[in-house]
């Protein structure tokens, strides 16, 4: 579905239950040509492209694609996307490490991208993909490269699995940190002007009020999980 002038937002068809087959959402932005981000799984792949056709959008004007972090659930469908129409495909460098010693955990039951698939790899700063400017702050915490991805412009912050409408991320799988993701989302809340969060998984978060109250549902999870000693 368009959510503003230049963007559409796929809510992922499990939501926050991640009990089943999860697969994340995918957010599309219109530049010069399109820029995907998080594409999601094979399995969901022709669904995402249709719902892309159905909004106007053409897949074949698929530009880039850019990666929150390596996980499968978001990056499976990439390295299909990017041999159809000649996509680039971007990620941390971070993250590029650590999906190498990540891989045998995490995609055992997902394709891991062959030995021809090139992952483009940026650091933290701000990037101009087909046209847009995008802020990439490196946000540890879930994984140890995650990026979450601010585009000014929309006043958009994209969190992959940072955090979700009500709470924080896993932070208990390999490379998860508790400290680092409780340093990360503070960095994301001292950001200013931020009107709509699109998150990993969940509903969109889609005005300032919403975005803020987000963020005093989370961190008082965080001042929890610190009361609990998991830090
Ligand atoms: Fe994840």
């Amino acid at each position: 579905m368009q959510l503003a002038d230049g963007v559409y937002f796929y809510s992922s068809p499990g939501g926050l239950d991640f009990s089943g087959d999860i697969c994340s959402n995918t957010i599309v932005i219109k530049g010069r040509r399109l820029v995907v981000f998080d594409p999601g799984t094979l399995k969901y792949l022709p669904s995402l492209l249709e719902k892309m056709v159905a909004d106007g959008l053409n897949p074949a004007d698929i530009e880039s694609i850019f990666l929150t972090h390596s996980h499968p659930d978001h990056l499976e469908a990439a390295p299909a996307i990017a041999a159809n129409y000649r996509a680039r495909i971007y990620m941390s460098r971070v993250e590029r490490e650590f999906l190498k010693d990540a891989k045998d955990i995490f995609f055992a039951k997902y394709l891991y991208p062959g030995p021809n698939v090139v992952f483009e790899t940026c650091e933290e700063g701000v990037m101009v993909v087909s046209g847009l400017e995008l802020k990439l702050i490196l946000t540890p915490g879930h994984t140890p490269g995650g990026f979450s991805i601010y585009w000014p412009v929309g006043k958009i912050l994209m969190t992959g699995d940072i955090y979700f409408p009500g709470t924080i991320g896993a932070i208990n799988l390999f490379g998860g940190s508790p400290a680092e993701m409780y340093k990360s989302v503070a960095r994301l809340r001292d950001l200013g002007g931020v009107e709509k969060v699109l998150c990993g998984h969940g509903p969109a978060i889609v005005d300032r009020d919403m975005v803020i109250q987000n963020y005093r549902a989370l961190f008082a999870e965080i001042a929890a999980k610190k009361q609990a000693g998991i830090v």
